[in-house]
């Protein structure tokens, strides 16, 4: 199958762009497109033949739920039994937005979308062109756009590299906004449980409603963080994050894996001076590193390195969920 690529304006997206996108989808095709965290691949959330396309397409387990994506409160309802009342305050303050609400299901969604499970992931994605699709179609499932386990794509690019020739067509606005995929939470128990830190965070949940976190890797597995569950967003070169990065630290430990005849690719939030073969700098707020992360995780993946050494920052706020990903890629914390 040949890959096409579209460019969209991504404030203003083409009518006809999206019509074309749209007819696809509802023969029951499948389509890449941007969101305001990452590239989606979409199919008609209602189509349980078009939805297994999108697991063989990425390589993705049958045991891995798709959220679904709504342009509207009434299309959430389709996909939802009930709405309860503090998710409609959740709606109102974050959607549109990176913000992804685990509910009890309706009939209507097919059990390929949820896995199986009695529960369906939803949320209103932000981005234009997003957005207007979900629009013209209705509900569409959407895991993020990568093959399985690979960093989620924040540029058509990505989708393109791993989905080549598997999907027929990628809708192209650029690099995505936020960088990281949606805040997950799920309010099927009390209290609410947080499944994934995002953009929308605890704290912020939190003035709203009462939020377990259940994400946070413990103290006791810090060293290593071995296991399927935490490489998840794995390059094929070891990851070493460190979790209180200075320069001199930093430093030391590349002069000595150099010694051991490494060679080293150094992620880090700002700029120093440092002999590693290969440097690329995120930035040094959570917004920044977000921004950049997968996209500096893909580049140094391809530069035929032995080791990325990853520098890591503060757990508060929105840099949870920037460290999130950064301890899933690793494999080994210090
Ligand atoms: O920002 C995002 O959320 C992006 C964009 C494309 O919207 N999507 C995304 O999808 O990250 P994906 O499939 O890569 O991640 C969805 C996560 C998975 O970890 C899945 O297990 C979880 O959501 N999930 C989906 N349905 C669920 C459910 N019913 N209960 C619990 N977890 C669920
Ligand atoms: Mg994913």
């Amino acid at each position: 199958m040949k890959t096409k690529i579209l460019k969209l304006n991504q404030k203003k997206p083409q009518a006809n762009l999206i019509r074309k996108a749209a007819e696809l989808l509802k023969k029951g095709q499948v389509v890449a497109f941007p969101t305001e965290t990452v590239y989606g691949l979409g199919a008609d959330a209602f189509n349980p033949s078009a939805v297994k396309k999108i697991f063989s397409a990425k390589g993705r387990p049958a045991d891995d739920p798709l959220i679904v994506h709504v342009a509207s409160i009434a299309d959430a309802e389709k996909a939802v039994k009930e709405i309860p009342a503090v998710a409609r305050r959740l709606m109102k303050k974050y959607w549109p937005g990176p913000l992804t609400l685990v509910m009890s299901k309706s009939k209507k969604v097919p059990a390929v979308v949820t896995a199986g499970l009695k529960t369906v992931a939803v949320r209103m994605p932000s981005h234009p062109v997003a957005l207007a699709l979900c629009k013209a179609v209705g509900p569409i499932a959407a895991p993020s756009a990568n093959s399985f386990g690979k960093p989620s794509p924040t540029k058509a690019a990505h989708v393109f590299a791993d989905l080549k020739g598997k999907i027929p067509l990628i809708l192209d606005s650029g690099s995505t906004h936020i960088g990281v995929e949606s805040t997950i939470v799920s309010l099927t128990t009390k209290p609410a449980k947080l499944l994934r830190p995002g953009k929308i965070t605890v704290e912020e949940l939190r003035r709203i409603l009462p939020v377990e976190i259940v994400t946070s890797v413990k103290k006791s597995e810090r060293p290593l963080a071995p296991g399927m569950k935490y490489r998840h967003y794995s390059p094929k070169t070891p990851v070493l994050l460190v979790l209180k990065p200075t320069a001199e630290k930093i430093e030391k430990l590349v002069e000595k894996e150099q010694k051991k005849g490494k060679q080293i690719g150094l992620l880090c939030l700002g700029r120093y001076h440092t002999s590693a073969e290969r440097v690329i700098i995120i930035g040094k707020t959570p917004e920044a590193a977000a921004k950049r992360l997968f996209d500096a995780l893909r580049w140094l993946d391809l530069q035929k390195l032995d080791l990325i050494i990853a520098e890591g920052l503060p757990e508060k706020g929105f840099g949870m969920a920037v460290m999130n990903r950064l301890r899933r890629a690793a494999s080994r914390i210090l």
